[in-house]
């Protein structure tokens, strides 16, 4: 009897490694342009027949595409988050939801930390000036930024990833702050770091590093308010998701002040439009959300995604199974 292969499709172009993993035991179909994502329409058509899909966190999984899925058994996301995929919806048609992460948690803790380094010592500012032949001598106060070492880091989202951040801020001689759903007494305990509301560490802190998932309760949560209880010479790192923030209110307390710098590697709308006003801000180091993006990594998180879709063939749990009341297993 001839056996039919699972079908799993990938929607980005992947190392031929991924490729030859999932072949072995799949029919695998991949999107193979690396400049544009997958379109909508082709997205759909390959879900309506796909048993696995692998997906990534600008592919939106939700009832439209649930619901015409008829066969897919298992969407392994590749990352940490998983705010493009509708849960609810998955548990419902008894689609597994897998996520990827661990693996990624000093990497991406590495980047928020550079980033915030580079913002407050203007280095992109500072490689581009030199670039474009404009530095012509050496000055006292040409290209100064601020200190990092000794200063007060506020960490708002102290989950894996805020606290391999604020193990990185206490190897610089920083006082933490933190604030987060619950305490995090190993962090507090090791580290040092200290819980405080919202409000205080606003008030408080010299860099406000937002690493708090997106859901219901973050979308938005900092407005013009919140900015505006920063200290003027703060800066705003966001290495989480653009939905938290609302961008208006944040370009607005940079033009008006209210903060000193912003270090972004996430937007609202990604890839950011070109004439974005954060793009021609001195005082913005952005960054094409490439948290998790060393070679070492993703290929990491890659394996994690064919961990997860082979454990679901071999009807064992995956081991990031995010919709635990899946019914399958
Ligand atoms: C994650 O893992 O959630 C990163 O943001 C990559 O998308």
């Amino acid at each position: 009897m001839r056996c039919v292969k699972p079908f799993v499709y990938v929607t980005r172009k992947v190392p031929d490694e991924i490729i030859a993993r999932l072949s072995a035991s799949y029919r695998v179909e991949t999107w193979t342009e690396e400049d544009r994502a997958v379109p909508r329409e082709l997205l759909l058509e390959k879900a309506a027949s796909a048993q696995a899909l692998l997906t990534v966190i600008s592919d939106a999984v939700d009832e439209e595409l649930l619901a015409q899925a008829g066969q897919l058994k298992v969407i392994a996301n590749m990352a940490v988050g998983f705010d493009n995929i509708d849960l609810e919806s998955a548990s419902r048609h008894g689609v597994a939801i897998c996520n990827t992460p661990d693996v990624l948690t000093d990497t991406t803790a590495d980047l928020t930390f550079a980033l915030l380094l580079a913002t407050a010592r203007r280095m992109t500012e500072a490689s581009e000036f030199v670039k474009e032949g404009k530095w012509t001598s050496w000055a006292p106060m040409m290209l100064v930024g601020t200190d990092v070492h000794h200063k007060k880091i506020g960490i708002v989202g102290m989950g894996k990833i805020g606290t391999a951040v604020a193990k990185r801020a206490a190897g610089f001689d920083m006082e933490i702050l933190y604030h987060n759903r619950n305490r995090h007494e190993v962090a507090e305990e090791m580290l040092g770091a200290q819980y405080c509301s919202l409000d205080e560490l606003l008030a408080e802190a010299d860099f406000v590093v937002c690493l708090a998932p997106l859901n219901d309760d973050t979308r938005g949560m900092f407005q013009r308010k919140h900015f505006q209880k920063m200290k003027k010479e703060a800066m705003f790192i966001n290495a989480s998701r653009g939905p938290i923030i609302n961008e208006q209110a944040l370009i607005e307390a940079l033009e008006a002040g209210d903060i000193a710098a912003a270090g972004l590697d996430v937007f609202d709308q990604e890839p950011i439009s070109a004439d974005h006003p954060f793009l021609s801000m001195k005082n913005v180091v952005a960054l094409p959300h490439i948290g998790s993006a060393s070679k070492e990594t993703r290929l990491s998180m890659m394996h994690t995604c064919c961990d997860n879709i082979e454990a679901v063939f071999d009807e064992r749990p995956p081991k990031t199974l995010v919709n635990k009341d899946v019914l399958q297993f």
